[in-house]
């Protein structure tokens, strides 16, 4: 197959490398206005075919039914070299975010429906991971009773992209080029986290807010206007009729303490594991006559594609008809509509409600890679 990459920088550069855990030969060419970063990824990749602007590596050649386009830049850059790549014919899939906004999401749908072509998101990177596949056994045999509230927590601190990591990607501090700030960042693998683990009709969100706390450390003389630490007041609608309400927080950077915890508490128990930790055990909450114990739960064996390697071979598994835990057409148009909503909540204070239209990948532990 062929995978063109649109911008050559930091993550263009594991998608090339993920492309060795494709089930088949690969063609790799990538697209950069950036002599540097086109340098960078020739280094890494020498059989790579580089072009100074996607549009010309598109029409290079005519398009194939099994061409895959990867839109790796930031994430202003997305709708266009996004839909260019639909029209061009191609399957597309995304970095996260997926888009600026809802508008942006359901504009890049609509085109792919057009083309019928696929369009993906990247925000898969921490599904099929050990402790994910645990809490999807546990939920599905109901050791907590009837779930009431989960806690969904991953608070850092100094861990901000664009100061404290990757300092060199400034983009990720201004708005304008990055749609926000942490929750733009690491929002999708939350939103694409609770997506998979409970597979909602409706998500309901009731209040929000967002903080850019300030160390002094932050770099002079650049745009810097996105937050670092976010939280919402969220109800996920499901399947069975149950609302479970969710108290979610996510931080790179805070002035407090850090805190990385999901807890599910339910009629007879909880689990609690730590998000996108699969060194951590999951652990289940009960009481035995009376006496509070701890056990912990299993876990599949550790897989072997890394975070990295993820999105673009559950990409190719879903376009080849295999089992994939891909995040695809609406519901990756969905997680960018959650997104934004809680933006726009946090700025107006109105509570919103988005229909999830699905479907959800989700799969179990025998098809783990
Ligand atoms: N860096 C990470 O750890 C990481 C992890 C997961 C996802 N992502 C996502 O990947 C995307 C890119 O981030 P990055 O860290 O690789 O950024 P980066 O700054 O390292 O690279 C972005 C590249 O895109 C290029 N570019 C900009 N506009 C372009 C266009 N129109 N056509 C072609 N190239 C263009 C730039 O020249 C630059 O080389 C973002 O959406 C980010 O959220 C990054």
């Amino acid at each position: 197959m062929r995978l063109y990459i649109i911008g050559a920088g930091v993550i263009a550069r594991t998608h090339a490398a993920a492309a060795a855990h494709l089930q088949e030969d690969v063609e790799i060419f990538a697209a950069d206005p950036s002599p540097a970063a086109r340098a960078g990824f020739a280094e890494a990749n020498p059989a790579a075919a580089l072009f100074e602007n996607a549009d010309g590596m598109l029409a290079a050649q005519d398009a194939h039914p099994d061409d895959v386009v990867v839109v790796a830049t930031p994430p202003r850059h997305h709708l266009e070299p996004a839909l260019g790549a639909l029209r061009s014919g191609r399957h597309v899939l995304v970095e996260k975010p997926l888009a600026m906004n809802a508008r942006e999401a359901d504009e890049l749908l609509e085109a792919a429906r057009a083309q019928g072509r696929m369009l993906g998101v990247c925000s898969t990177r921490f599904r099929g991971l050990p402790h994910n596949e645990a809490v999807k056994r546990a939920l599905a045999d109901r050791i907590v009773g009837d779930p009431y509230h989960l806690r969904f927590q991953t608070v850092w601190a100094h861990s901000r992209a664009g100061i404290e990591y990757q300092p060199e990607s400034l983009w990720f501090l201004d708005s304008r080029q990055a749609g926000g700030g942490v929750l733009m960042d690491w929002g999708p693998y939350d939103v694409s986290t609770l997506l998979e683990l409970f597979r909602p009709d409706r998500v309901d969100v009731l209040a929000a807010w967002v903080g850019s706390p300030r160390t002094g450390g932050e770099p002079p003389a650049v745009v810097h206007d996105t937050e670092s630490h976010a939280g919402a007041s969220l109800v996920l609608h499901l399947s069975s009729g149950d609302r479970l309400p969710v108290t979610y927080e996510r931080a790179n950077h805070t002035p407090g303490e850090p805190v990385s915890r999901a807890e599910l508490h339910g009629s007879t128990a909880a689990i609690s594991w730590v998000p996108f930790d699969s060194a951590q055990p999951v652990l289940h909450h009960i009481h035995i006559t009376g006496e509070p114990v701890v056990r912990e739960l299993p876990a599949p064996a550790t897989a072997t594609l890394t975070p990295f390697d993820r999105p673009l071979v559950f990409f190719v598994d879903r376009l080849r008809g295999r089992p994939s835990l891909a995040m695809v057409d609406a519901a990756a148009a969905d997680e960018a509509r959650i997104i934004d909503a809680i933006y726009r909540t946090a700025a107006d204070a109105q509570a919103r409600s988005i229909d999830v239209r699905g479907p959800i990948a989700t799969t179990d532990f025998a098809v783990l890679r």
